[in-house]
């Protein structure tokens, strides 16, 4: 029978295990990391002796090794290969993210619910729990105005009137916004009595497990009475801790691509996520999704507060990870940059409206459109 390498292989050392992986299917072999060469001779349909005499290797060997790398799930066998085999299904589909998107979703599906086990509890009592706040403690901090300004427009106009801005006029965001804007996003709420992971907070938006690890950094470009700068918002204390004063505008749209709407805002926030907080809980890949769940809540919570406040946000995922993290000070690895939000006051034309990049759509822009999926993939 020919053999092929299932779509989606990883090969990688588990606890100093050698371990090929299928991560659609997520069936995994311990191996001989030889079984790497193996593998490579399978790249398109071949029969084991043909690749063996190919490759020089001993046919008996290739055969075996072949044949316990199909039971294991990593090679296809002929008998797979339909047109709507899934793994055809998934190179159709998923090849733009292949390997490591589609490796991430596919590895991470259909992982069971697991309540914290009685080792993590005990391991957490003897306290394993990672800080609730991150402070500067020997930073210079500059306190916030706690009279929130009142946020009293109507859910619905609110929802309504988000919108993406990219265009900011040269009016600074009134300090008074910028708190109340943070606090509401970020602050804490109230607090919980979680048993044996002590007292969490709680937000505005939900978090997966209330381990809140998500931290915000605020670079002030135009702010009244808030010197330009990067600062961390402590959500303990509602103040920003100065982390580098002066001009980032050029630095951060430069790290951001130079992209339209960021040089041009009153203030940029980066959501960081302190690993620890989570992992200190959650010991699965999953986990993963979960964070980049609750940056997502935590992004739609900015975005409608600074709506409301009738500032106009913009989101972008497209920045230089390494190049951001090392203007705020961070490592990447104990805590990454996930987000980059900005702010400021939208842009108007003559006539005192909003502008936007888009205008509302037009016959000639539904003429390009398929608006209906009509053939058989969808
Ligand atoms: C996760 C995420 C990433 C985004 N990244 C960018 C970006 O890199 N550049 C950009 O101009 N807009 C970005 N946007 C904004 C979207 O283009 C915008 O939300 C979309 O065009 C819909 O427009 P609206 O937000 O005004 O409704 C992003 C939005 C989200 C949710």
């Amino acid at each position: 029978m020919k053999f092929k390498r299932a779509g989606n292989v990883g090969c990688y050392w588990r606890n100093g295990q050698f371990l090929i992986r299928n991560h659609r299917t997520r069936a995994n072999i311990i191996a001989d990391p030889i079984a790497a060469r193996i593998l490579d001779l399978f790249t398109d349909w071949a029969d084991p002796q043909e690749a063996a005499k190919d490759a020089g290797l001993d046919p008996k060997s290739v055969d075996d090794a072949a044949a316990a790398l199909h039971d294991a799930g990593v090679l296809l066998g002929q008998e797979d290969d339909t047109e709507d085999a899934p793994d055809e299904r998934l190179r159709a589909r998923w090849d733009p993210w292949a390997p490591e998107g589609a490796a991430f979703h596919f590895a991470t599906r259909n992982d069971a619910f697991a309540d914290a086990s009685d080792e993590l509890k005990d391991e957490l009592a003897a306290g394993g729990r990672p800080a609730l706040f991150k402070t500067y403690p020997d930073a210079d901090r500059l306190f916030l105005p706690r009279s929130s300004t009142r946020l009293d427009a109507p859910l619905e106009r609110v929802l309504h009137a988000r919108r993406t801005h990219r265009a900011f006029s040269n009016r600074a965001i009134a300090r008074e916004h910028l708190a109340t804007l943070l606090s509401t996003t970020f602050g804490p709420k109230d607090f919980i009595a979680a048993d044996q992971f002590g007292t969490l907070m709680l937000r505005t938006s939900p978090s997966g497990g209330a381990r809140h690890e998500l931290e915000a950094y605020v670079a002030v470009f135009d702010a009244e009475d808030v010197d330009p700068g990067i600062y961390h918002y402590s959500v303990r204390d509602h103040c920003l801790e100065l982390i580098a004063s002066g001009d980032y505008r050029p630095r951060l749209a430069d790290l951001c691509g130079g992209q339209q709407g960021v040089e041009q805002a009153g203030a940029v926030v980066v959501l960081t996520a302190v690993i620890e907080r989570l992992t200190s809980k959650y010991r699965h890949p999953r986990a993963y999704r979960v964070m980049l769940m609750n940056a997502g809540h935590l992004a739609q919570t900015f975005v409608l507060t600074a709506t409301a406040l009738g500032l106009g946000p913009f989101q972008t995922a497209a920045f230089h990870d390494e190049g951001v993290e090392s203007l705020l000070g961070i490592d990447g690895i104990a805590e990454p940059a996930l987000y980059v939000l900005t702010v400021g006051v939208p842009a108007t034309d003559d006539q005192g409206r909003v502008t936007y990049l888009h205008g509302p759509t037009t016959l000639e822009s539904a003429g390009i459109t398929r608006f209906d999926a009509t053939d058989r993939h969808g």
